[in-house]
C-alpha cells in the first residue's frame, strides 16, 4: 500500500455535525478536498445549505439541517441519513456550545442545555446510526465515530465554563465507553481534544488582540489551531493509518496539556 492509499478516505461517506463554521467546517472542508462523501449538519438551515453548496464547488457535499439539543433532533438526523445513503463510513459529532459566567452567578440552565447537545446527542445520534454504520464496518476497514471533546475536558480551564468542561470530560469516558462497546463490531470511537481554534465559540478571546497573544503565549507551540491541524487528525482517524485505534483521547492543543 503507498502512501496515498493509507491516508486516503476517497469515496467514504462522512457525517459532520456542526459543519457549518468553526472547527466543523474544518473537518467537512478537509473531508470533501479528499474526495469522501460529505453531509453536513447545523441548525440553521439557510446556513447549513448555503455552506454545503460552497463546498459543493471543491467536491461532494450536502446539508441535512437538524437541532440536536432535543431529543428528536438526533432520531430526525439519522432518520434523514439512512434515506441518503446506505451506509455511514465515519460519524463526526462536532456540535457543541459552551457557557461562561462566574461561578456564584452559573445558570444551572447551561448544565441542562450543554449535557443536552454535547454528550446526550452525541450518545442518541451515534445509537441511532448504528445500522449505517455496521453497514461499513470491515475488520480491514472499520467504520468510525469520532467525537470532538476538549482540552477544558483534560485539564481546569483558565475560564469559568463549569457546565463545558464537565461535559467535554463526560464525552471522553462516553468515548472509551463505546469503543469498548463496539470493537467487536468493527467501529471505532475516539475523541479529538482540540486546543483554541478559530471560531464563534472563541471569537471573544481571539478576536482581541492581546486576548490572542495571550492565549498564543500558553501554548508550546505558539500559535492557535489552524483547519488543515484539525482536518488532518479527522481524516487520519478515517483513513487505513488510523484503523487500529480505538478509545483514544488525542489532544490537538499545540502541547498545551503536557502542562497537566
Ligand atoms: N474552537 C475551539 O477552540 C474549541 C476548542 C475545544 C473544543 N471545541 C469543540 O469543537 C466543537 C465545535 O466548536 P466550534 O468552536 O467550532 O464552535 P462554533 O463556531 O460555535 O460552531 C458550532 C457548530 O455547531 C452547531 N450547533 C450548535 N448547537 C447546535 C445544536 N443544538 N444542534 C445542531 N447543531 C448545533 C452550529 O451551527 P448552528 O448554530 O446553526 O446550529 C455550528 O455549526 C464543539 O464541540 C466545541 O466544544 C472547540
Amino acid at each position: 500500500m503507498g502512501m496515498t492509499d493509507l491516508f486516503s478516505v476517497e469515496g467514504k461517506t462522512v457525517l459532520v455535525t456542526g459543519g457549518s463554521r468553526g472547527i466543523g467546517l474544518m473537518i467537512a472542508r478537509g473531508f470533501v478536498r479528499a474526495g469522501a462523501d460529505v453531509i453536513i449538519s447545523s441548525r440553521k438551515a439557510d446556513v447549513c445549505e448555503a455552506v454545503a453548496e460552497e463546498l459543493s464547488a471543491e467536491g461532494r457535499c450536502a446539508a441535512i439541517p437538524a437541532d440536536l439539543g432535543h431529543d428528536a433532533g438526533a432520531e430526525g438526523l439519522a432518520a434523514a441519513v439512512g434515506e441518503r445513503v446506505d451506509r455511514l463510513d465515519v460519524l463526526v459529532n462536532n456540535a457543541g456550545a459552551t457557557w461562561g459566567a462566574p461561578l456564584e452567578s452559573y445558570p444551572e440552565s447551561a448544565f441542562d442545555k450543554l449535557w443536552a447537545v454535547n454528550v446526550k446527542a452525541v450518545f442518541r445520534l451515534t445509537t441511532a446510526l448504528l445500522p449505517a454504520l455496521r453497514a461499513a464496518a470491515t475488520d480491514d476497514d472499520p467504520a468510525r465515530v469520532i467525537n470532538i471533546g476538549s482540552i477544558d475536558g483534560i485539564r481546569v480551564p483558565s475560564m469559568e465554563v463549569y457546565a463545558y468542561s464537565a461535559t467535554k470530560a463526560a464525552v471522553h469516558m462516553l468515548t472509551r465507553g463505546l469503543a469498548h462497546q463496539l470493537a467487536g463490531e468493527r467501529i471505532t470511537v475516539n475523541a479529538i481534544a482540540p486546543g483554541p481554534f478559530e471560531s464563534r465559540m472563541m471569537a471573544f478571546a481571539l478576536e482581541d488582540p492581546a486576548a490572542r497573544s495571550a492565549i498564543e503565549q500558553q501554548v508550546p507551540l505558539g500559535r492557535i489551531g489552524r483547519p488543515e491541524d484539525m482536518a488532518g487528525t479527522a481524516i487520519y482517524l478515517s483513513s487505513r493509518a488510523g484503523a487500529y485505534l480505538t478509545g483514544a483521547v488525542i489532544p490537538v492543543d499545540g502541547g498545551i496539556t503536557t502542562r497537566g
